[in-house]
Formats: C-alpha cells, structure tokens, sequence
C-alpha cells in the first residue's frame, strides 16, 4: 500500500489504476485495494474516471511513513514504532532497548492512555493535537552525565519551535519549555544503568500542539501552541525539526567528551530562570532567586531565607 502512496506522491497528479498496476506489477483490484487502506488510514485520494487517482497532500497527516518521509537526521528516527494508541511512549521504548534496539529508535503515539510525567505525575496526551515521542540513545557516558542530555532535549525542543513557529518560547531550567509563561512542552528523561556505566538512556518528549483545550485545573498553567497563535501546525514538521537539533546536539555532545560548556551560551540565551524567584523543589523546600547556570548545567540560586548560596544539581524549580 505504501508503494501505491510513493507513486502517488512523486507524480502529484493523477494516475490511472493501469499505471499505478504496471509500476508494481500488481493487478487493478489489488491497486483499489491499496487505495482503500490509504483512504483508511486518513490519506485523502481523489478518483475521477478516465483521469485515475490522484494524492491531495495534507501535512496534518501523521504516522510512520509521514515522520520518516523527508527526515534527514543520521541515526535519530531511522527506526519508528508509531502506535495509534498505547500506555506510555517511554515504557515502549524501554521495553524495545531491552530486546536490544538501535541507538535512534523512536516511539510516537497518537495518543497515550497513561502518559508519564516528572515526580510520578500523569501527562496528558489525547489525541490528533500533540506530539507524544520518546528517544532512545546509548551513550557511552557516565550516569551522573546523563542529566545534560535533557538540558540539550530542551534546548533542541525550543530551538525546533522558534524555528517552525516564529514564536519565542523560554527554557524554565532544567527542561520544561514555556510560552507566555505557561507549559507548552515537558520532557521526561529516564535511563538505565549500573554505578560506573550508562545502558541506554530514554527521552521522553510531551509538546501540546493543536491542543485547543485542556482538563480541569490545567488550563491556567499548560497551554498549547494553537492557544497562543491562533494556528494550528504540522506535527511532523515540528517531529522533525526537533530531531535533527537533538541529533546535531547530541553529536556534539559526545565530541566534547560529555561536557555542557560548549552549550552553557546557547543554553542561557533561551533560558528564563535566571533573575527569577523560583521555589525548588527537593529535599528540603525552599524560595530562592535564581542568579546563574554552571558549566556543568546546574542552577545557582540564592536563598531568600538565609541569604546563601546553593547550587541545584537536578529536580525541579516552580516559579
Ligand atoms: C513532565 O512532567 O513535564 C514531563 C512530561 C513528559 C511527557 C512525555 S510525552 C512522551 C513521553 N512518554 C511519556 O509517557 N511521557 C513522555
């Protein structure tokens, strides 16, 4: 069915079923029926007699075949495991490395049923308005260096939005990406390893797209990009334009022997934690004004009740 689509594609145009057969040496009945799955799947395909069929393009589409079409990273995407619905794009994901697969294998949900967010929290993740990935690397890193990819994932996200949207969305440290100060993005980083080695490491992006509304109780701190611009965009562009920083980033990355110096500028230019009063969140919670990011990626604040300064190795700040 997918060869079908490819000719279609190329042509743009219409076809005859006879061409379209000859082309793959299969039957008009067997044309038709491909026809028909593509229509089943959402692909929208005009017949007119004597003319044939004929492709009309919508970049809403989103499966397998659209993400990987036109993708032009190396390794990040090569492999898709797309599922219309499932639990949890991270938990997939897992369960692929643990049967061994690739460095750059990517789950993408339509929708998520038990979507995963930081602290234990529920992500939600209906369907037709986000993008709902999970990314699976294999660093040859230390664990306690892992925690700089999801500074780099929330780098690459809110690059990839500047770039497709024209919109300025910040960084609030460590990796949730806000517009007009509420959340537009939230990326959960899991891994597993041993003391002294890392296996594989899973990032789990969440970016509310075309959302137009949210549940109860969300609606005053989580907003999609729809809400904010009034447009609705193409998930797979955003896909994949997300992959392609990550991936340049990610490169970068492991040339520099796992270190965040090369990205601390990059990093801060997008960042709006810094000069902000921020709660964090950990042990012992605490108000501080956050004044500065380490090379090593880690928030430097000041204590607002004994006027010290602390550095926040990873967790979370709320402002
Ligand atoms: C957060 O709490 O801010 C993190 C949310 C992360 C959501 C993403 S969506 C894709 C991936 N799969 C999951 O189950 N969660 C992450």
């Amino acid at each position: 069915m997918y060869r079908i689509l490819e000719i279609l594609r190329r042509e743009q145009g219409f076809l005859s079923g006879q061409d379209i057969g000859e082309q793959l040496r299969i039957s008009r009945a067997a044309v038709w029926k491909g026809i028909k799955k593509l229509r089943e799947e959402g692909y929208e395909i005009e017949a007119v007699t004597n003319k044939g069929y004929r492709l009309i393009l919508h970049d809403t589409m989103y499966n397998e075949k659209e993400i990987a079409q036109g993708l032009s990273t190396k390794k990040l995407g090569r492999t898709i495991c797309f599922y219309k619905e499932t639990t949890t794009t991270n938990g997939c994901l897992r369960e692929i490395a643990l049967d061994g697969g690739d460095e750059g294998t990517i789950a993408v949900a339509e929708r998520m049923t038990a979507g995963r967010g930081r602290r234990g929290r529920h992500w939600e993740a209906p369907a037709g308005s986000g993008i709902w990935m999970s990314i699976l690397l294999r660093p040859n890193i230390f664990p306690s260096e892992a925690s700089v990819l999801t500074l780099l994932a929330g780098l690459a996200v809110c690059q990839a939005l500047e770039a497709e949207t024209g919109l300025s969305p910040k960084i609030k440290w460590p990796n949730d990406i806000l517009l007009n100060e509420k959340k537009l993005v939230g990326i959960l980083t899991e891994m597993d390893c041993e003391m002294q080695q890392t296996h594989f490491v899973i990032v789990g992006i969440g970016i509310n797209v075309n959302t137009t509304e949210f549940p109860e109780g969300l609606g005053d701190i989580a907003t999609s990009l729809y809400l904010e611009s009034g447009r609705t965009f193409s998930r797979k562009n955003i896909l994949q334009r997300v992959l392609v920083n990550f991936e340049s980033l990610y490169e970068e990355f492991i040339a520099s022997h796992s270190s965040f110096a090369p990205f601390l500028f990059r990093y801060k230019e997008k960042c709006s934690t810094i000069n902000q009063e921020v709660k964090v969140l950990g042990k012992e919670t605490f108000f501080a004004q956050a004044v500065d990011i380490t090379p090593e990626g880690e928030l430097v604040v000041i204590r607002k009740d004994n006027g010290k300064q602390e550095v926040v190795f990873s967790g979370e700040v709320s402002i």
